[in-house]
C-alpha cells in the first residue's frame, strides 16, 4: 500500500492530484470513445434500414433486397452489443483503478498533513472526506459515456438536413430550450448541493462529538441538546434533499418530454412534406427516429449534471484538504538524520495556536546537551505541553527556531526526529487491537524480548500478567477498557522500546498511586542512562531523576539552573507567580 501510494505520489509531481490519475489511465478512456464513436455511427443503421424498406422494398416487393439489408443490419446490431458491453466494462476498470490510486493518495496526504493545518472537526473531515465516494461513483458512472455522444448530435442533424432540411427545426428548437432549462437548474443545483454539503458535514462532527463524549454527555444530563441539534440539522437536509430531487427531476423530465414533442413535431413538418412531394413515407419514420435521437445525450446529460454537482461540490472539499501543507512536501529534501545524538536548542522560540493570537510560547531559550536531564514546571497552561510539541515537530514555531543535534529541525525529516524520541504524552491513546499491538505500534520491528523488558520497566508487566490473555488482552478504541495508570504505563512501555535518544516525559505519573510511581521512577532511574531527558512534572517524586529545572509561567522561562538553586529559590519565594508549581 505505501509503495504504491508513493509511486502515485511521485508521479503527480507539479500536476493535479485528481486529474493527473485519472488522465493517468487514459488508454482506457480512450478505448472507451473508440467504442462510443462506433455506437453512435450505428445508431443511424436502423433509421435508415427502415427508411430503406419503406421506399425500396415495399414498393418494389424485393424480397431479396430486404434480407440483404436485414442481414447486414443484424450483423450491427451484433457489434453493437458487443461494444456497448465491452465500453462498460472498460470504463468500470478504468474507474476501479482511479478509485484505489486516489484513495491511496488521499489517505496518504491525510496522515501526512501538518498538525497546525490540521481541521477542526474530526465528525466533519471524515464525512468530506467519505463524500470523496460520490466523486468515485461519477467517474465509475456509465452515463459519463454518454458526454461522448454530445458530440454526435451534430451528426444526427446533418443526417437530418439531408433528408430534409425543415425537419431541423423541431430538434434544434428543443435543443436550446433544454440547455436554457438545464443551465437555470444547474445554478440552483449548485447552491442546493453546497448547503447540503455543508450540513451534513456539520451533522455528523455533532454525531461523532456526541457519540466520543457520550458518557459526559449522560453525567451532566445534557443528551437533550445533542437529540435536537440532530433532528434539526437532520430535518434540514430532508428539506433540502426534496428540493434537489424536485429541480432535478423537472429537469429530465422536462426534456424527456421535449423529446415526445420533437417526435410528433417532426410527424406533422413530414405530412406536410409529404403532401408536397418533398418527402417519402420512409423518410418521415427515419426522422422522427433521429430526431428522436437527438435529444436523448441531451436528456441523460441533464441527469449526469446533477451527479456532477455532487461530485464537485466534494472534490473541491478534497481538494482544499490536499493542498493543505503536509509534512512531507514533493518539492522537499531532508538531511537524513536517522539518529539523534540528543542536544536540543531552543532559539529564541514563539509560538501561537494556529487561529490563535495569545503567545503560547515567549521568545524561549534553552539548550540541553546530549544526556542531560531536565525537569519542566510551571502552573497549568503555562506551555509545557506545547514546548514538548515542538521538540516532538508536531507544531512549528512562530518565531525562533528549534535546533536538534546543531540542525533546524525542519531540515530533518519529521520522520526521523520522532524515530530518536520516546514521547509519553499527558493523556496517552491508545488504539483498537491487542495490548502487544498497542506496545509495538511504533516499532514493529521489537522482538518479544524488547516488548517485555519495556512493559515490565513501565510496570504494565503488572497487570498484564494478572490478565488472562496476557499481552493478547483487548483493548477497546482509544484504550477506554484500561484505567488512567494502566493506559500511561503503556505509553512509557510504548516510549522505552525503541530505545530512543530523547526521552519526552508529559507528567509520565499523573494518574498512578505513589506505589507505581516510585517503581517508574526507579526503572527509569536506569533507563534515562545516556538519554537527553525532558520531563514535565507536577509531581515531585520524579524530580530525582534530574539534575535541572526549568520554571515557566505565561509561556516564559522564569528560572533555569540546577535543580536545588531553583527549588531553593522558588522556597525563598524569588521565583513570584510560578511558586504555587512546586
Ligand atoms: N490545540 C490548541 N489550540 C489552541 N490553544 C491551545 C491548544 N493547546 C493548548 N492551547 C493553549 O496553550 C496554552 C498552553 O497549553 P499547554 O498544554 O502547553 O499547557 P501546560 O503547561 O502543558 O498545562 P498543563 O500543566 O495543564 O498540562 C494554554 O493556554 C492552552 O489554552
Ligand atoms: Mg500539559
Amino acid at each position: 500500500m505505501e509503495a504504491r501510494a508513493r509511486e502515485g505520489v511521485s508521479a503527480l509531481k507539479g500536476k493535479h492530484w485528481f486529474w493527473a490519475t485519472v488522465l493517468g489511465n487514459w488508454r482506457l478512456y480512450r478505448d472507451a470513445l473508440g467504442a462510443a464513436v462506433l455506437i453512435n455511427l450505428f445508431a443511424l443503421a436502423i433509421p435508415l434500414y427502415t427508411m430503406n424498406v419503406y421506399d425500396r422494398v415495399v414498393p418494389n416487393n424485393a424480397i431479396e433486397t430486404l434480407w440483404v439489408l436485414s442481414i447486414g443490419i443484424g450483423l450491427v446490431l451484433l457489434l453493437n452489443f458487443v461494444l456497448t458491453t465491452v465500453r462498460a466494462y472498460v470504463v468500470d476498470v478504468a474507474s476501479k483503478k482511479v478509485d484505489v490510486q486516489l484513495s491511496a493518495l488521499i489517505m496518504e496526504r491525510v496522515l501526512d498533513l501538518r498538525m497546525e493545518s490540521r481541521p477542526a472537526s474530526v465528525g466533519s473531515f471524515a464525512a468530506n472526506l467519505r463524500s470523496f465516494e460520490s466523486v468515485r461513483d461519477f467517474i465509475a458512472s456509465a452515463s459519463l459515456t454518454t458526454l461522448v455522444d454530445l458530440p454526435f448530435i451534430l451528426l444526427f442533424l446533418v443526417v437530418l438536413a439531408w433528408i430534409s432540411p425543415w425537419m431541423l427545426i423541431p430538434p434544434v428548437v428543443a435543443i436550446v430550450i433544454a440547455l436554457v432549462v438545464s443551465w437555470f437548474a444547474q445554478a440552483r443545483m449548485e447552491q442546493l448541493t453546497k448547503q447540503t454539503f455543508q450540513a451534513a458535514a456539520q451533522r455528523n462532527a455533532g454525531l461523532v462529538e456526541s457519540l466520543a463524549g457520550l458518557e459526559t454527555l449522560k453525567v451532566l444530563n445534557a443528551q437533550s441538546g445533542a437529540q435536537r441539534s440532530w433532528e434539526q440539522s437532520t430535518e434540514y437536509l430532508a428539506r433540502q434533499g426534496a428540493k434537489i430531487k424536485l429541480t432535478s427531476s423537472l429537469t429530465v423530465n422536462t426534456v424527456q418530454t421535449l423529446q415526445q414533442v420533437v417526435t410528433i413535431a417532426v410527424i406533422i413538418i413530414g405530412t406536410y412534406l409529404i403532401q408536397e412531394a418533398q418527402l417519402s413515407m420512409g423518410g418521415i419514420i427515419a426522422s422522427s427516429m433521429i430526431a428522436g435521437r437527438c435529444l436523448a445525450p441531451l436528456g441523460q446529460v441533464t441527469g449526469l449534471m446533477m451527479q456532477y454537482q455532487n461530485a464537485r461540490t466534494s472534490l473541491d472539499s478534497v481538494d482544499m484538504y490536499m493542498s493543505l501543507p503536509v509534512e512531507h512536501p514533493d518539492d522537499r529534501n531532508f538531511v537524513p538524520r536517522p539518529f539523534l545524538k540528543g542536544e536540543i536548542e531552543f532559539r529564541g522560540v514563539s509560538f501561537s495556536y494556529p487561529g490563535t493570537t495569545q503567545k503560547v510560547l515567549d521568545s524561549l531559550s534553552f539548550s540541553l546537551k546530549a544526556g542531560e536531564k531536565v525537569a519542566i514546571i510551571g502552573r497549568i497552561g503555562s506551555g509545557k505541553t506545547t514546548l514538548s510539541k515542538l521538540i516532538l515537530g508536531l507544531f512549528q514555531p512562530t518565531a525562533g527556531t528549534v535546533v536538534l543535534d546543531g540542525l533546524d529541525n525542519q531540515q530533518i525529516d519529521p520522520a526521523d526526529v520522532r524515530r530518536s524520541m520516546g514521547y509519553v504524552s499527558q493523556d496517552p491513546v491508545l488504539f483498537y487491537g491487542t495490548l502487544k499491538h498497542n506496545l509495538t505500534i511504533g516499532s514493529p520491528f521489537a522482538s518479544d524480548d524488547q516488548m517485555l523488558a519495556a512493559a515490565k520497566q513501565a510496570g504494565v508487566d503488572e497487570f498484564a500478567s494478572r490478565h488472562p490473555d496476557g499481552y493478547d488482552m483487548m483493548i477497546g478504541e482509544r484504550g477506554e477498557s484500561l484505567s488512567g495508570g494502566q493506559r500511561q504505563a503503556i505509553a512509557v512501555a510504548r516510549a522505552l522500546i525503541g530505545n530512543p535518544s530523547i526521552l519526552l516525559l508529559d507528567e509520565p505519573s499523573s494518574n498512578m498511586d505513589n506505589q507505581s510511581e516510585s517503581a517508574l521512577r526507579e526503572s527509569l532511574r536506569k533507563e534515562c542512562d545516556g538519554k537527553t531527558v525532558v520531563l514535565v512534572t507536577h509531581r515531585t517524586a520524579l524530580l530525582d531523576l534530574v539534575d535541572r529545572l526549568i520554571v515557566m509561567d505565561m509561556g516564559r522561562i522564569v528560572a533555569d539552573g540546577p535543580k536545588d538553586q531553583v527549588i531553593a529559590a522558588l522556597r525563598g519565594g524569588q521565583i513570584g507567580k510560578a511558586r504555587s508549581a512546586v
